[in-house]
């Protein structure tokens, strides 16, 4: 079954067409993160209306380049939520007439199931259930139980600023200008040859025991310490990167033991930190259960795992049912 599938919930505009859930025939994103690059953020408006202007492109695109037609495709899918509510508009307005117009079914995806379906676009005859997921991305960080298929189990979420955030916000403060810098930030942690600053942060929620997750006191800690202190920049970097992989490591892990999982299945744009991917790595394979890890590319925003969620989760809807709705946590229906 080839599906195509649409995301536009922050600043891409995304197609992709993805065969069974698990192959992808072609893929094209196109972002205006270059324009948002200026104001040091996004500005919802610029990002919504490039989106208009890129979408019909995007999707003629992959069509394209997977040497099909519309009429090839069997099914459509699109993010219905969580994101900047302009931007999610486009996608759904855009899908919902595809839809209508070829008479196809559409099926919405909530982003953040979105994101743990990345893994069976890699590691599909490798899962097995009961799996961990966790999603780390720009507004969101979850640890959600998969049973199966559809069958998500809350565990645990940060009660204020999600990782990626948390990443982005200290970008500014340690004077990373890049918009959404905490890939940035994760190259300047890298490059650091002793950590000077070793212990200096906390491991917020570490040692409780809920599943969930405080990074906002990271950030004002290293607030207090770039206004009050000399300090070097890389190995400031290197103990705040150290600080939210351990605490989402140990967390992660200590789920996983606890809930008996087979699988640990990583997503969302944050799972790109080469540090994160080492250490969940690293302790997965030490308590002998198999750990998924998206390539980079499968982990920052495509339309890819909105088809393979939609593949694997067929709830088609009627169009007077589907909405765009940028407030979606991960357990909310698309
Ligand atoms: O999933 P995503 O692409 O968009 C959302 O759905 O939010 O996640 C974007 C987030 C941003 O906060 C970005 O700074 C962060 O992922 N990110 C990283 C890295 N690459 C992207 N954070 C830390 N280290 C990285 N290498
Ligand atoms: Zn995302």
């Amino acid at each position: 079954m080839k599906i195509l599938a649409i995301e536009t919930s922050c600043d891409e505009t995304a197609a992709a067409v993805v065969e069974d859930g698990t192959e992808v025939l072609a893929s094209a994103v196109a972002s205006s993160s270059n324009l948002h690059e200026k104001t040091g953020g996004i500005v919802p408006e610029i990002a919504a209306r490039k989106q208009v202007e890129y979408i019909v492109p995007i999707i003629d695109e992959v069509l394209e380049k997977a040497g099909l037609t519309l009429e090839d495709v069997d099914k459509l899918a699109v993010t219905s939520g969580p994101g900047l509510i302009g931007s999610l508009v486009v996608g759904v307005s855009a899908a919902k007439t595809l839809s209508l117009v070829t008479d196809k079914p559409l099926i919405p995806v909530n982003h953040l199931v979105g994101h743990i379906y990345a893994n069976w676009l890699v590691n599909a005859d490798k899962i097995n259930f009961p799996a961990l997921a966790l999603v780390v991305s720009g507004g969101h960080t979850d640890l959600v139980l998969v049973r199966g298929h559809g069958e998500l189990e809350y565990l645990g979420g940060t009660v204020d600023d999600a990782a990626g955030e948390a990443f982005d916000k200290t970008a500014r403060l340690l004077g990373i200008k890049k918009y959404l810098g905490g890939a940035e930030l994760s190259k300047v942690a890298a490059s650091c040859k002793e950590n000077k600053m070793k212990g200096r942060l906390p491991r917020p929620k570490i040692k409780d025991e809920d599943f969930d997750f405080s990074f906002s006191g990271l950030k004002t800690a290293v607030k207090r310490i770039v206004e009050n202190e000399e300090f070097e920049l890389e190995s400031l970097a290197c103990e705040f990167e150290n600080a939210v992989v351990d605490v989402l490591v140990e967390k992660t892990i200590r789920a996983a033991k606890e809930h008996n999982v087979k699988t640990i299945l990583l997503g969302g744009g944050v799972s790109a930190n080469n540090n994160l991917r080492n250490r969940i790595s690293f302790e997965a394979e030490d308590l002998g259960v198999f750990i998924s890890i998206p390539p980079i590319e499968f982990c920052t925003d495509s339309a890819v795992y909105i088809a393979s969620a939609a593949y694997f989760n067929q709830n088609e809807k009627t169009l007077d049912d589907i909405k765009a709705d940028p407030s979606l946590g991960i357990m909310d229906e698309a």
